[in-house]
């Protein structure tokens, strides 16, 4: 929680300060402002319109028994709508068509950055996905550059697009590991919100958080000195008992059910961060996860292949291919 004494370690390009500001925090770096209840109803609205959109698109034939059943890849369906419905939230007044422009161009630079992230050591400067990432930056903050003044927005084209990239990417993820572990449990009714929480409890997409120590600091009884390096895990706080309602064993588990007890909060194991630097987006991200909760409790969905986790950014399931049927025509 303490933004001074406990700084961001490196740019998510690694190479310059995506924040491209110095000040708006004493660590110098850029204090995003939450997104308000007006900008959080287009972006869902939107969401809801192009999910829907997207899964009519994706009808195809199916290696099913049953005809209607439609195989579908989580996050290759996800990536539009949501990348769409940030887009809609964050720039408000802009026209559909240059949104989504600036939706797809944001996507491309997410592609790119992927490489460079994941890679275990940071790529030179000239190496080519580092090109290919910086085109990509330069191609959105230059779209940026032209529609900003219009939605009254007076943040840098890099901020924007930060703010972008952060509120597609990780949805996205989010919303691919609900799918997955609806479609991996038993079939049967769930509660939409405690399928969101639990999703976000066992596999929260950005599984680690990174700060530096600016100061000498003492942290759990551990003295750490100035420039350490302190790792906080909402994946790994998700499977404690103290924060989660169940034992540590059974806390592996995907089971929204645990959340139908009115004792207990969801979230204590930061989904979405803490502090000055907690999500800006966190009420967005969860609308999103509730519009796709809502359709799969209206669908009966199956894996249609295992799933594997994929590190490039935060964890993603590769493949997520499941089938969905509309439940009045399983029940027929
Ligand atoms: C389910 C969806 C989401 C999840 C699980 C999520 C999770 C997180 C987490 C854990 C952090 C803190 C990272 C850290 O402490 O280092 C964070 C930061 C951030 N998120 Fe989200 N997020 C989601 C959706 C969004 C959306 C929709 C937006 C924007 C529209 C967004 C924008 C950001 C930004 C800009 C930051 C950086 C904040 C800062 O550094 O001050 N996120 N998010």
């Amino acid at each position: 929680m303490d933004a001074a004494t406990f700084d961001f370690p490196t740019s998510v390009s690694r190479s310059t300060d995506l924040s491209a500001s110095a000040g708006d925090s004493r660590t110098g770096h850029h204090v995003f402002t939450p997104l308000t209840p007006v900008e959080v109803e287009r972006g869902r609205a939107v969401f809801a319109t192009e999910w829907h959109l997207a899964v009519a698109a994706a009808d195809s034939p199916q290696p099913s028994p049953h005809p209607d059943a439609r195989e579908l890849e989580a996050m290759e369906l996800l990536r539009r709508p949501v990348a769409r419905a940030t887009c809609a939230a964050v720039l408000t007044d802009l026209d559909t068509p240059t949104r989504d422009e600036v939706a797809d161009l944001v996507l491309a630079w997410i592609d790119a950055l992927a490489p460079v992230i994941s890679s275990p050591r940071a790529p030179r400067r000239w190496s080519r996905v580092r090109r290919a990432e910086h085109r990509s930056r330069i191609a959105l903050e230059a779209a940026l550059g032209e529609v900003l003044d219009d939605c009254g927005i007076t943040d840098s084209p890099a901020i924007v697009a930060t703010m972008l990239a952060a509120g597609i990417q990780v949805p996205i993820a989010a919303g691919s590991w609900l799918l997955v572990h609806l479609a991996a449990r038993p079939d049967g009714p769930v509660d939409p919100d405690h399928a969101v929480w639990e999703a976000l409890r066992v596999s929260p997409p950005t599984w680690l958080t990174a700060r530096v120590t600016t100061a000498p600091v003492e942290v759990a009884g551990q003295q750490l000195a100035a420039g350490a390096v302190v790792l906080v895990s909402p994946l790994l706080l998700g499977r404690r008992a103290d924060l989660a309602p169940d034992t540590p064993a059974a806390l592996a588990d995907f089971c929204p059910e645990r959340w139908a007890r009115k004792d207990v909060r969801p979230g204590a194991w930061l989904p979405f961060g803490a502090g000055a630097h907690a999500c800006p987006g966190r009420t967005l991200g969860l609308a999103l996860l509730r519009e796709v909760a809502h359709w799969a409790s209206r669908h009966h969905l199956a894996l249609t292949s295992s799933v594997t986790i994929d590190q490039s950014r935060g964890i993603l399931p590769t493949p997520a291919r499941i089938t969905a049927m509309p439940r009045e025509e399983v029940e027929r």
